[in-house]
This record gives C-alpha cells, sequence and structure tokens, in this order.
C-alpha cells in the first residue's frame, strides 16, 4: 500500500464519489464525505467504517465547506487530497431546456460549489502544509507549473478533450458514449480502477 492518505470528497453520499471513498477505504486511506440529504448520510453512516467522516455539508455554502474541511483535520489529520465532486447531474436537455430553478442549481452547486471547495482546500493547504492536485491545462500560469509540476501532455489532451466534450453534450443534450467509459451515457462507472488518465 501507498503512503496513507487523508481524502475529503464533497459530495461522497453516492455514485461517484461514493465509490471513490468506498476505493480508497479499502485501500487503507482516511476518508472524510460530505453530502446534503439526511438519509442518505445516515446510510452511508452506517455503511462505512467508524473512522470514515460522514457529514452534512452543503457545496453551495462556504461556511459549510469550511466546517467540513475542519471536521475532516480535526478528525482525520492534515487532508492531504481534496476531491471536489459534488454535483448535480441534471437531465440530459438542451441548457436552455432546463428550468430556471434546475439551472440555478446546477451552476450554484457545480461551478459555485467547486470555487468554494477550491477556496477552502487550497487556503487550508497553504496553511497547514501538505499538497494539492490540480487538473491543469496547457494554460497553467508559473506559479501552478511551480506548484503543481510541468502538466502532462497526453493528460492535458485528454482533459481538454472531456472537458469540451462534456461541454458540447451538455449544451446540445445528447451524450457522446466514448466520454463516459461505462457507455450507459448517464453514468461514468465508480468502479475501482476505472481510469480517464494515464498515469504517469
Ligand atoms: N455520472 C456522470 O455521467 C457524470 C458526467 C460528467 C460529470 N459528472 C460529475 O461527477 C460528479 C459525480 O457524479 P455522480 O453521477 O456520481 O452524481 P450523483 O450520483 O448525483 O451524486 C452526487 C453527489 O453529490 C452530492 N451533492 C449534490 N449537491 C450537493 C451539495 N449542494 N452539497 C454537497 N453535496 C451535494 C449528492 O448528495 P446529496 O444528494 O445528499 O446532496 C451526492 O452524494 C458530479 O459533479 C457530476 O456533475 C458526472
Amino acid at each position: 500500500m501507498n503512503a496513507v492518505k487523508t481524502v475529503a470528497v464533497t459530495g461522497g453520499t453516492r455514485g461517484v464519489g461514493l465509490g471513490i471513498a468506498r476505493a480508497l477505504l479499502a485501500a487503507g486511506h482516511r476518508v472524510a464525505v460530505c453530502g446534503t440529504d439526511p438519509e442518505r448520510i445516515e446510510r452511508v453512516r452506517a455503511e462505512l467504517p467508524d473512522e470514515a467522516l460522514v457529514m452534512a455539508a452543503d457545496v453551495t455554502d462556504r461556511d459549510q465547506v469550511q466546517r467540513f474541511w475542519d471536521a475532516g483535520c480535526e478528525l482525520l489529520g492534515p487532508i492531504d487530497i481534496w476531491i471536489n465532486n459534488a454535483g448535480i447531474s441534471h437531465d440530459r436537455e438542451r441548457a436552455w431546456a432546463l428550468s430556471a430553478v434546475t439551472s440555478q442549481a446546477v451552476v450554484e452547486t457545480n461551478l459555485l460549489g467547486a470555487i468554494h471547495g477550491c477556496a477552502v482546500a487550497i487556503a487550508g493547504m497553504a496553511a497547514g502544509g501538505g499538497v494539492h492536485t490540480d487538473a491543469e491545462g496547457s494554460s497553467s500560469d508559473l506559479l501552478g507549473t511551480l506548484l503543481c509540476g510541468e502538466p502532462q501532455t497526453f493528460n492535458v489532451a485528454e482533459l481538454d478533450a472531456l472537458a469540451i466534450g462534456w461541454a458540447d453534450d451538455y449544451l446540445s443534450g445528447t451524450p457522446t458514449s466514448e466520454f463516459y467509459p461505462d457507455e450507459s451515457f448517464r453514468r461514468v462507472a465508480a468502479a475501482p480502477g476505472e481510469q480517464i488518465l494515464r498515469p504517469y
């Protein structure tokens, strides 16, 4: 087993996030997950080992994200890896066909939530030491390169293709099977061992 890491996964109470949490716990790492649905949180708390932190935190609220970070550090030790996973997988409609309520929720959760997560995690890691990993594109600036290393060409290319492909799918409402590893069109498989990026 590699060195034990402490990993926080937002939206880790079902789907891909829960799959990540299960895989990390099975590999011996320390894991914290959050979500918003109280019943689901209770179910996941009952399923995961007692050492795991499972708590309510809404990523659209920076104070709650901060509390998730603080609780994770207090219970598990300094967080090494932060995964902004929480998101809303809305119906595959054209963007303008989504209701106003859904559009707002998607932007607040998927965009603002990720920004809050980055703000809290990067500030916490800067204050407490540790490292963070970002999916960097070829536009990474000098500071990003110094902190995170040189972006690997093949990973950048994969990320570019996925980001553009998913954006096209979002706008057109037409899922493209090659962008989803299990080819189910609606869900990326949460199976441990699935890899989109190649390691280097
Ligand atoms: N599956 C795909 O095909 C696909 C494709 C592209 C991108 N993604 C992205 O990958 C991520 C995971 O997808 P998934 O299919 O596993 O989604 P999912 O099954 O719907 O799970 C979403 C998770 O996020 C949590 N969540 C939602 N809103 C939240 C909020 N405001 N604060 C905190 N937690 C919140 C949910 O818990 P609660 O309901 O309890 O809040 C749940 O644990 C999402 O960001 C999604 O947009 C997925």
